[in-house]
């Protein structure tokens, strides 16, 4: 099958830079944690990556203004909460200037003292292993302490910037 390809262009227009970025689905996460001062901190982020198996390291990516920046630097820790498949709410929630993102929120502390999310289809509780300068994002590098994985539900994907829940196929007969 013939694609419809646009002309190569330089990343200079921010727009499509966007949308060739777009291009690669991911799936998406809630990235929590706790200051040690206690304050808590959740965000949106499809940047969530793994890195290598050993030692067990992973990465998201924030940008530099971000609100909780300064908490993500603090806490010394985060958890990594997969979406399944019907949480896009949920995903916006977390992206929005709400007061509480976690008002009537299920969740528990994990072993780190991050906010677990039970709904999640995995959650991995790491350690900050590093932070990098990534032009106007802070590349945060985690080693997983512990990890946790439902053996059902699939993932929401968002791609070219609108979600697309992955339905869970009916089972196949014998
Ligand atoms: C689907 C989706 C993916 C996002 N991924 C990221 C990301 O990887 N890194 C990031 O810094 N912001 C990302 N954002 C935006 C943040 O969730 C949003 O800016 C949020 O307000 C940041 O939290 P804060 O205001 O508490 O700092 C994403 C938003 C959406 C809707």
């Amino acid at each position: 099958m013939m694609m419809a390809v646009q002309d190569w262009v330089t990343p200079d227009d921010p727009v499509d830079l966007r949308q060739a970025l777009g291009c690669f689905a991911t799936g998406i996460t809630i990235i929590t944690g706790t200051t040690p001062a206690g304050t808590r901190f959740g965000l949106t982020a499809s940047s969530f990556q793994p890195v290598s198996l050993t030692p067990p390291l992973v990465l998201y990516s924030i940008r530099k203004g971000a609100a909780s920046i300064g908490l993500v630097k603090d806490s010394g820790s985060f958890c990594v909460n997969v979406l399944r498949h019907d949480h896009a709410e949920l995903a916006k929630r977390f992206a929005a200037p709400v007061a509480d993102r976690f008002e009537g929120l299920e969740w528990y502390s994990g072993c780190l003292g991050c906010p677990v999310l039970p709904d999640a289809i995995a959650s991995f509780e790491c350690r900050l292993w590093a932070t990098y300068d990534g032009g106007d994002h802070e590349i945060v590098v985690g080693e997983v302490a512990k990890l946790r994985r439902a053996r059902d539900g699939n993932p929401l994907v968002y791609f070219r910037g609108e979600f697309h829940p992955i339905i869970p196929a009916a089972p196949r007969s014998a």
